[in-house]
């Protein structure tokens, strides 16, 4: 339970798009509500489309979505 909590806050104060502030909670959430595509992480949180264009991000979103949805599965 107290491990849940830490890795919640820590998701939380992970910042996974550095350029538009998005965090990895935030990535999550997309995730949980359906996003299953970079392309569809992208279109809700607004990851990828900061000044480095998703240059730093991608690769992150992408080990995300992948652990996610192995957790879901
Ligand atoms: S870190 Fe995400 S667009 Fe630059």
């Amino acid at each position: 339970m107290e491990n849940n909590i830490n890795s919640k806050v820590l998701d939380k104060l992970t910042k996974i798009c550095l350029c538009k502030v998005i965090s990895k909670a935030t990535i999550k959430k997309a995730i949980k509500n359906g996003a299953k595509t970079l392309e569809d992480v992208q279109k809700v949180t607004g990851a990828g489309s900061g000044g480095c264009r998703g240059h730093r991000c991608t690769p992150m979103i992408e080990d995300i979505i992948k652990q996610e949805l192995e957790k879901e599965n």
